[in-house]
């Protein structure tokens, strides 16, 4: 049913605007259908059809995946029930034995996933200052690691790796590399274009926007073997999406482009505002000149140094805790990468085994106009 324009050399913010440019062809819409079937007719023979049941794959998924490796520069892409769905299917397509690099300052759902159930189902999981590049170097095992996983920016402190450097040393070593782009989106970088071989998505977050969708995804440099399998994994373990959330996603990536640019000024001019503030240890944000991260994302991050940045509150955890609980236009809660903004203290909402200092409010800047934003955090800081 999809078309695609016939203007190839269009610039991604079109791409996604127009979501490829497809037509509905029973009714001309410009937005597509969401198909709930379960089960797809055989024929008689059971010859081998494209599409028999919806586990394996099912037509809503098609569009948001084909946009989405369009905006990735990639060969293809998956869409998983969760960006965890999505993240764990990479380590489960590889095989117990295998020796695989994962980066201490990440997610830290998925790192404690890697150091649990990955661990004990066989994966040697070794964690890594991934933004130190002899570190790096020095961890990886030719012929054994098999995956290098990077994230940046990094939860919660926004630490930077050069993704095209981590390509070279995983590659070397014949290793692929995986990036969590989460923070990133493809709108500031695109990871396959710097040489790695899969990129990930909590598409919970800037994909779709609007904090009404648990969604993830993967988009692969090439259509190979280790993709297969992670295809498997997919079908196997029955971790897809819904197609109404699907069809959400789609509408969402539709503006992404518009809000990240937004939210990425915004998160700017806050980090700039507060950055010599008394009342601050700190403000932990690429874009800012002293940062640790700030020469390689000026130079992997085209348009903007990410929506996302941290506060450390002088006073440590009761301070931090009454500035979260002191704001009125930012919302105290998790997630990120909505159109709302979002405020809160990460030490207490990773729990028992978090590493991330007590003093630390992780901060998600939305597209609400930002004097607003800035008053509040005047006010809530007292
Ligand atoms: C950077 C990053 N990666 C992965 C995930 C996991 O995504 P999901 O919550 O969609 O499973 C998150 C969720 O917060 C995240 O922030």
């Amino acid at each position: 049913m999809a078309r695609e324009p016939s203007t190839p050399k269009l610039d991604p913010a079109t791409l996604a605007a127009q979501a490829l440019g497809w037509i509905e062809p029973k009714s001309r819409g410009v937005v597509p259908p969401i198909y709930p079937a379960t089960t797809f007719e055989r024929t008689p023979d059971y010859a081998p059809a494209d599409r028999a049941y919806a586990r394996p794959g099912n037509p809503t998924f098609e569009q948001p995946e084909a946009l989405l490796a369009r905006l990735e520069d990639g060969a293809a892409a998956m869409l998983f029930s969760s960006g965890m769905a999505a993240a764990t299917a990479v380590f489960q397509a590889l095989r117990p034995g295998d020796h695989v690099l994962a980066p201490k300052a990440m997610y830290w759902a998925l790192r404690a996933w890697l150091l649990g159930f990955a661990s004990t189902w066989g994966l040697g999981v070794e964690l890594v200052d991934m933004s130190d590049l002899g570190a790096l170097k020095a961890a990886i095992r030719p012929g054994q690691t098999r995956l290098v996983w990077i994230e940046t920016p990094a939860n919660p402190t926004w630490e930077v790796t050069d993704i095209a450097a981590a390509a070279e040393i995983a590659h070397e070593a014949e290793a692929i590399l995986a990036v969590d782009s989460t923070v990133a989106t493809p709108v500031l970088t695109r990871p396959l274009l710097l040489g790695a071989d899969i990129v990930m998505h909590s598409a919970t977050k800037y994909l779709n926007g609007h904090s009404d969708v648990v969604a993830g995804a993967l988009v692969t440099a090439r259509v190979d073997d280790f993709w297969q399998r992670v295809a498997t994994v997919r079908t196997e373990g029955g971790a897809i999406l819904g197609p109404f959330e699907a069809w959400l996603l789609l509408r969402g990536m539709r503006t992404l482009y518009p809000r990240v640019r937004l939210a990425c000024a915004s998160a700017l001019a806050i980090a700039r505002h507060f950055k010599d503030d008394p009342r601050l240890v700190g403000v932990l944000y690429p874009g800012l000149g002293h940062h640790p991260g700030h020469t390689v994302a000026s130079r992997q991050m085209a348009g903007g140094y990410g929506a996302m940045l941290s506060l450390r509150v002088k006073g440590g955890r009761g301070a931090a805790l009454a500035v979260a609980s002191g704001v009125r236009a930012w919302t105290l809660a998790t997630s990120l990468g909505g159109v709302e903004s979002l405020i809160e203290h990460r030490r207490s909402v990773e729990g028992a085994g978090s590493t991330v200092p007590d003093d630390l409010l992780r901060l998600s800047v939305g597209i609400e106009e930002v004097g607003d934003l800035i008053a509040d955090l005047e006010q809530a800081l007292g």
